[in-house]
């Protein structure tokens, strides 16, 4: 285990810099994520694949952003280019300021940037969930008190100390994920990727992560990037990015991408339910708005329908 003083010396990182970095981070606005006319090709040998195709994106400190896809649309790809698992071939990627191809940098994006991913299974390393939330700030070189105040603190904040004991193989896929959501808080990241995270999760897990994620977003200005299948999910996002054979063909508020419902189906998605009920009844001439994606705004407009 390596200790402050080696991560200052091999990393050029001092504590009170890193505690400056997540503070200044979270202020809401400042960069998070910059990236320059990105692009990253798997070398296939006999099929290689452009996955990351000429993307520029900001991400804002405190943004809630919402990537959706269809499959093999480069998510995925973009989301390890965000947190230096991969460095672009061609283009930059700015992780607060600091650039993921020049290799002293790499450390501290990956510390900034947290990932959780699909299956909650693959992400248990400890037996007990304070051991396994607990991992995370070991291989940082916390101290060990520090390290059990952290995990605790994580545990709180997002709602489920009562199972710090209980073996993590044992619990709801959404209580899982929530615990792999902890270990990432315990690292004290300023941004939080979630690839899929909630896809393989019943409705009651996907609601839990949901409420969890947009608890950090708001409550704490954490940055958060979900990338989703599930359009209901997007909808609660501050921006949608919508991404195909690489490369970013539309992004807005929710309501702005999901009401051009045409281009949507286009690229392999859905929208959601309410705004297609809007978007059929406007082809059938009874309203002239279908621009609504949430149920409350949907049954107001229908009640002012019916009269
Ligand atoms: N390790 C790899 N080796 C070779 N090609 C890959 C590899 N990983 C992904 N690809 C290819 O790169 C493209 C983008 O894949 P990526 O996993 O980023 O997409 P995705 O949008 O995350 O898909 P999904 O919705 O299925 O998760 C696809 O064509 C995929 O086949
Ligand atoms: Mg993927």
């Amino acid at each position: 285990m390596i200790g402050w003083k080696e991560v200052n010396e091999r990393y050029g990182v001092t504590i009170g810099g890193f505690i400056g970095i997540i503070a200044d981070s979270n202020k809401a606005g400042k960069k998070m994520i910059e990236i320059l006319n990105a692009e990253y090709s798997y070398d296939n040998h006999d099929y290689p694949v452009k996955a990351v195709d000429d993307v520029t994106l900001d991400i804002k400190s405190g943004e809630f952003i919402a990537v959706l896809g269809r499959n093999g649309s480069g998510k995925s790809t973009l989301a390890r280019l965000m947190n230096a698992l991969m460095i672009p071939d061609n283009g930059r990627v700015v992780v607060l300021g600091m650039d993921s191809s020049e290799a002293d940098n790499v450390w501290d994006i990956r510390k900034n940037v947290g990932m959780i991913f699909q299956n909650p299974d693959n992400q248990i390393v400890g037996t007990t969930v304070i051991e396994d939330v607990a991992f995370g700030p070991e291989n940082l070189g916390v101290e060990p008190l520090e390290i059990r105040r952290r995990a605790e603190d994580a545990l709180k904040r997002i709602g489920i100390l009562d199972l710090k004991e209980r073996a993590p193989h044992l619990l709801s896929g959404g209580q899982k994920q929530k615990v792999a959501i902890a270990g990432v808080l315990a690292m004290k990241p300023a941004c939080i990727i979630l690839d899929e995270s909630t896809s393989m999760l019943d409705p009651i897990g996907r609601r839990e992560v949901l409420e969890t994620i947009k608890y950090l977003n708001k409550s704490e200005q954490m940055t958060i990037v979900h990338i989703t299948h599930h359009m209901d999910e997007a909808c609660h996002a501050d921006r949608v990015i919508v991404i195909d054979s690489g490369k970013v063909v539309i992004q807005g508020t929710p309501v702005e991408v999901f009401s051009d419902v045409e281009k949507i189906e286009k690229l392999g998605l859905d929208v959601p339910q309410v705004t297609r009920l809007l978007h059929n009844l406007k082809i059938d001439g009874f309203v002239d708005d279908s621009r609504i994606i949430d149920i409350d705004s949907a049954v107001e407009k229908l009640r002012s329908l019916i009269g």
